[in-house]
């Protein structure tokens, strides 16, 4: 019999994949961070309500960043104080430094990201030094939340290619991912700024790091820009990855990466892990709900081909 009709093969494969996955939902952070329109604050806070509601145990909720840079966060330090926390769910929040540790700290955050790259030129770009100048700033940022048990992620940019850069070599990413690791932070997540992994990249990407960052202290966070972030997904998920970064109805991008789409879609992930079995905890229906309030509020059709399909039903 050939192998693909026994079903054993899938079984066998299938074995690989972790039985639960957990799903950080950038949404509110990722997902809004690029919009033209500053999207209001009342706005923002419901999303991530309903995406609480929906079963996300992890929701980034904003960025303490400088609002010259990036507008649309400026409003996070209201957004932490407004909202109601549910007991069990983290609301992660970007602080590139002490000033925005600091933000973070006088407002509750009880986690906080960092985020590197892999590549000097988006380094420059996007937080304004180099990779080793942005490791020297985050060491003060990590030393104070572990005085006041707050937890650090660290973010690794451009994990398979850089907009102003090209191919970045896997070496690079798995260097800068075992500093921050080794720095103190808990999780690392793996970005593909601008969406060009594809599984082979992704796989040979996710063993180099894997040899200096434990598997299960990896995540994997990936723009859906040529369409590849599910079958990306799925390619981590094979190596043991059981973390994944998503946002609701595919919102976002980063401003300092042009052209770069939004992040896989939660909807989408979560269709996929369902349908493979995997648990995740959330509930599809109320997802999508929250995905078409906050597409509803920005003017736009949800980026989720799961959405879309579910609302034609
Ligand atoms: P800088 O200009 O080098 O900072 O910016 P500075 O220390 O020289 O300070 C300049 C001014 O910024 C001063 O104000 C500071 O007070 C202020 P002024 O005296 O001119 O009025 N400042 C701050 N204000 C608020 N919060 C702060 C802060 N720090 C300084 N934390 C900085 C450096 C990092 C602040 C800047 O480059 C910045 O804000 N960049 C934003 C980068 C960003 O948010 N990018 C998007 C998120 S990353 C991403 O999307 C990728 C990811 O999703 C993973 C992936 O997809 O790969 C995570
Ligand atoms: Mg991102």
């Amino acid at each position: 019999m050939c192998p693909r009709e026994s079903g054993g093969l899938f079984k066998e494969r299938n074995m690989s994949l972790p039985k639960k996955v957990k799903i950080v939902d950038v949404g509110p952070r990722d997902g809004l961070q690029n919009e033209k329109e500053i999207v209001p604050t009342e706005a923002k806070i419901n999303l991530i309500h309903q995406l609480g509601e929906a079963g996300l145990s992890v929701i980034e909720a904003g960025s303490f960043v400088s609002p010259k840079w990036v507008p649309q966060m400026a409003d996070s330090a209201e957004i932490m104080q407004k909202i109601t926390r549910k007991d069990g769910v983290s609301y992660p929040v970007l602080t590139p430094n002490l000033k925005g540790f600091e933000g973070a700290l006088a407002v509750g955050a009880t986690e906080v990201a960092i985020f590197g790259a892999a590549s000097e030129s988006f380094s420059q770009k996007n937080i304004n030094c180099s990779i080793d100048e942005s490791l020297d700033r985050f060491k003060p940022v990590i030393e104070a939340a572990g005085k006041e048990k707050i937890a650090v992620r660290g973010y690794v940019s451009c994990v398979v290619g850089c907009p102003y850069e090209g191919d970045i070599s896997p070496d690079q990413v798995a260097d800068v991912a075992a500093k921050l690791y080794d720095m103190g932070c808990y999780e690392i997540s793996l970005g593909d700024t601008v969406g060009v992994g594809t599984p082979g990249k992704v796989q040979k990407m996710v063993e180099l790091v894997s040899r200096q960052v434990p598997m299960d202290k990896l995540a994997v966070h990936f723009h859906d820009t040529y369409g590849q972030a599910l079958a990306n997904i799925y390619a981590a998920l094979e190596m043991g990855v059981s973390v994944v970064d998503s946002s609701v109805a595919g919102l976002g991008g980063c401003p300092y990466a042009k052209g770069a789409s939004g992040n896989v879609a939660t909807e989408d992930v979560v269709y996929m892990l369902d349908g493979l079995g995997i648990e995740t905890g959330i509930d599809l229906e109320k997802l999508c709900e929250a995905g078409r309030y906050i597409s509803h509020v920005i003017g736009r059709a949800p980026a989720s081909k799961v959405s879309l399909a579910m609302a034609a039903k």
